[in-house]
């Protein structure tokens, strides 16, 4: 079964908006946050109109229900990326504070290596930069080829034994490159170092099963997957969340508390401090269970079929350089591009002016761009409801943009 686009474009009241009058919005930001349904948005609003309490705390029925909801969101996420255990995830703010979290709570000290990439975005390179600084370990990373992949010639060089995490992007969110899991993760595991994988830009449009990847913890948020923001995921391994520390101290994290110290709660609780994120969660389990009735396999197979209609047709813009794979192979649908001699910000208003939404600038992963030998990209992504129009009016804004320069 293939993906009715014209139906879900229907679950997305934003996508019928104008940007202003005459002019219709064609959405093409999708890397940086998703539109939401409206069966998202009905969940939010039924929960805050019909359930709102906090969660764990009380016995009366608003409080028994509102947690009830927020533990099925769990449950249905830990379905969604078939985690063994429930209690393997955990909420977070966003995939950075995921990020974040492990950067604290893995062991590092001097003489011990973290291992990143050039292509990680910000929230995958500044936690370990911070990391190392606090503990005197060292930072190293594989650099890129010129066509936008991983430089796996690096691995046997920056991998040794002294390397104790290996923390990676699955998907770029600059470059659309999806990486070779498990060729680095079996390194990594090689020299027994832990296997970190930021999922933010592949959770959303492919199935991702924990599991599979032989990975120790991935990162994913819930705003790019059709979800609210204010919700992110941190899945790790029972065994390995259930040894390490707690990251942010406070209430629900501690099993007893006494003025002269603390125990902690089990799992997933121990990682979850203070009243969380519960509305955002019940919005991020109803995407999960949006997302799941339409089928991961379809939303993947219609964004690579978009993927390759859009590399193709921007190859023909003339003085476009795609700064990424060019073709479709082990990629996803975020596409960055510098157009000759026109700066990206010059190139993102005019396609603003026909109500075109792109992302310009660094797009958080500025080592990257440096690499490739721009200051900032202008990237065009798609989600589940795009369509070749939207390619199209793409193309023709910048046919308009260029003439505009010359
Ligand atoms: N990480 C998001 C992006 O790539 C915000 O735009």
């Amino acid at each position: 079964m293939s993906l009715d686009v014209a139906r879900v474009r229907k679950d997305f009241p934003i996508l019928d908006r104008e940007v202003r009058p005459g002019v219709p919005l064609v959405y093409l930001d999708n890397a940086a946050t998703s539109q939401k349904p409206t069966q998202v948005l009905d969940a939010l609003r039924d929960y805050y109109e019909l359930h709102n309490a906090n969660v764990h705390r009380g016995i009366h029925t608003l409080a028994e229900e509102a947690t009830a909801l927020y533990e099925g969101a769990r449950d249905k996420v830990a379905a969604f990326v078939n985690a063994a255990d429930r209690r393997e995830i955990v909420f977070t703010k966003n995939s950075s504070e995921a990020l974040n979290l492990l950067s604290y709570v893995l062991p590092l000290g001097p003489g011990d290596e973290v291992v990143v990439t050039e292509m990680e975005h910000h929230s995958n390179l500044v936690p370990w930069q911070l990391a190392c600084t606090r503990t005197g370990a060292t930072l190293k990373w594989i650099g890129l080829t010129d066509d936008g992949r991983l430089d796996l010639a690096d691995l046997d060089r920056v991998v040794t034994k002294r390397t104790k995490v290996v923390a990676f992007v699955h998907q770029s969110n600059l470059l659309g490159t999806v990486n070779p899991v498990d060729v680095v993760a079996a390194k990594a595991r090689s020299v027994g170092a832990y296997v970190v994988l930021d999922a933010s830009q592949s959770v959303p449009h492919m199935g991702v099963d924990v599991q599979a990847l032989d990975v120790d913890f991935v990162a994913f948020t819930g705003h790019k997957m059709c979800g609210p923001t204010g919700i992110g995921v941190l899945w790790g391994r029972a065994d390995l969340l259930e040894q390490l520390p707690p990251f942010l101290g406070g209430g629900e994290m501690i099993d007893e508390v006494t003025m002269a110290g603390s125990t902690w709660a089990a799992l997933p609780h121990k990682y979850e401090a203070g009243t969380p994120p519960i509305a955002q969660a019940v919005g991020l389990g109803a995407a999960v269970d949006y997302l799941t009735d339409l089928g991961m396999d379809n939303v993947r197979a219609h964004e690579h079929e978009l993927t390759a209609y859009a590399l193709n047709a921007l190859q023909q813009v003339d003085g476009l350089r795609i700064i990424g794979p060019t073709t479709n192979d082990e990629r996803g649908g975020a596409i960055s591009f510098a157009l000759q001699g026109i700066h990206p910000h010059d190139v993102g208003q005019l396609l603003d002016e026909r109500g075109i939404a792109v992302r310009v600038g660094h797009h958080c992963a500025r080592p990257a761009c440096l690499r490739y030998g721009v200051p900032a990209t202008t990237r065009a992504s798609v989600h589940l409801y795009s369509t070749t129009a939207d390619i199209d009016a793409l193309v023709t804004g910048l046919d308009h943009v260029r003439r505009f320069f010359t």
